[in-house]
């Protein structure tokens, strides 16, 4: 059996007492008890609207192999028999093991943040990077403050790339969050007014995001969207925090990973991109500019850690649009057909714009199932998400 965790360094980590027999070792980490596999460990965590501890019955019930909770919630668990290890506090106990978890892996780490597109670009990653080697990399949006512990706990040892999303929607959030995730690279994706809530102005919103800077390991790389009006500012930053390795990503000359031509199709796309001094041709299995410009940074991100960006390219063909996030459907209706475009997981000026530009972009679909008729709807982004509660989950 591969433990994620063998119980011994479990308990070394999280610095806790053990009560009861404990297992040899757990199969994962879960904060859910509705979503817990057999064999994890059930971390009784206390969220905004509820307290773990009070499912810690419901885990065990659902196969947890053992239990983290708090010693001062011990007495409320009753006759509760299952092996546990008691810590003083369980968040911050997930952050000791986050921290373990990144310190005996060899993985190259990257990590993403950005006001749009770190989802997009994650997965991107997660989905180049398989091909090549073991890649372990954040569940949807789980970037914030239990997120990236979680995240980073649930690593295994033998892991060759962790992809990490960090996000924020105040000041000071990512600093601690990046200096646990220690990248080798560190992805922005865009500044944008997106999570205005906590800031006066873009401005604000790009020094926070500057924070990421502050947890590259030593030589480490900073990857940054040269197209973004805060580019400037955060160049300054990534050179004030001693950043050694600056690159750019964008349409303009003197991006590092370069747009040089990009085609939208109706269920895809070409991007022509320049990157260490070659010009690839590389189709896209999703549309949208956004989307190519998400890859550009991916590409970058990916030849950074090592990764055959041959192989990098030829993957990006297989992508498929994420949920929510210009998934396509196509439904008869009438004598004819048409296809829904959702972009309802969030919305924000930025991502508006992309979708409207995509939708501009999309030429009306051809093929045996296509009709004359056929038209583009959308499933607009309603009342969702104009700003991200702290909770990460879509
Ligand atoms: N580079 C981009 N520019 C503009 N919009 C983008 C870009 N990349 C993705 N989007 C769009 O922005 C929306 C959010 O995308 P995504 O989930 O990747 O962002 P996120 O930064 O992870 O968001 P969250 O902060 O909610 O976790 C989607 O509608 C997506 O299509
Ligand atoms: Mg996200």
């Amino acid at each position: 059996m591969s433990w994620l965790w063998t119980s011994a360094d479990l308990l070394a980590a999280l610095n806790g007492r053990p009560v009861g027999n404990l297992p040899e070792g757990i199969t994962g980490i879960s904060i859910d008890s509705r979503s817990l596999g057999k064999g994890e460990a059930f971390f009784a965590i206390k969220g905004d609207r509820v307290d773990g501890h009070d499912y810690a019955g419901v885990a065990i019930a659902n196969g947890a192999a053992l239990l983290v909770v708090s010693e001062a919630k011990l007495p409320a668990l009753g006759r509760l028999i299952a092996p546990m290890i008691v810590v003083d506090d369980v968040l911050e106990a997930m952050i000791r093991l986050g921290c373990a978890a990144r310190d005996r892996s060899a993985a190259k780490i990257i990590a993403v943040t950005g006001s749009v597109g770190k989802t997009t670009t994650k997965e991107m990653l997660r989905h180049v990077l398989e091909p090549l080697g073991r890649v372990h990399a954040s569940v949807a949006s789980f970037n914030n403050h239990w997120g990236v512990p979680l995240t980073l706990s649930r690593m295994p040892e033998n892991t060759d790339y962790g992809v990490f999303e960090i996000g924020m929607n105040h000041p000071d959030e990512i600093r601690p969050l990046v200096k646990m995730v220690r990248p080798h690279v560190a992805v922005v994706t865009s500044v944008a007014a997106a999570h205005l809530g906590n800031f006066k102005d873009l401005t604000e919103i790009a020094a926070a995001k500057a924070e990421i800077f502050e947890g590259l390991v030593e030589g480490g790389h900073a990857i940054l969207n040269r197209d973004n009006d805060s580019f400037k500012q955060l160049e300054k930053a990534a050179i004030a925090t001693g950043v050694s390795h600056i690159h750019s990503f964008g349409s303009g000359a003197k991006a590092d990973f370069r747009m040089v031509e990009f085609a939208n199709g109706a269920e895809g796309a070409v991007l022509w991109a320049s990157i260490d001094n070659r010009t690839l041709e590389i189709p896209m299995g999703a549309p949208g500019r956004h989307i190519a410009e998400n890859a550009l940074a991916v590409l970058g991100a990916a030849s950074l850690v090592g990764a055959d960006i041959d192989s990098v390219a030829a993957s990006l063909a297989t992508l498929q649009p994420e949920k929510g996030r210009g998934e396509r459907h196509r439904r008869a209706i009438g004598s004819g057909y048409l296809t829904l475009i959702d972009e309802s997981y969030n919305a924000n000026p930025a991502s508006m714009r992309a979708a409207i530009a995509l939708l501009r972009d999309t030429p009306p679909q051809e093929g045996p199932d296509a009709s004359p008729s056929s038209a583009t709807c959308w499933k607009w982004a309603s009342s969702r998400r104009m700003s991200t509660p702290s909770s990460p989950v879509p």
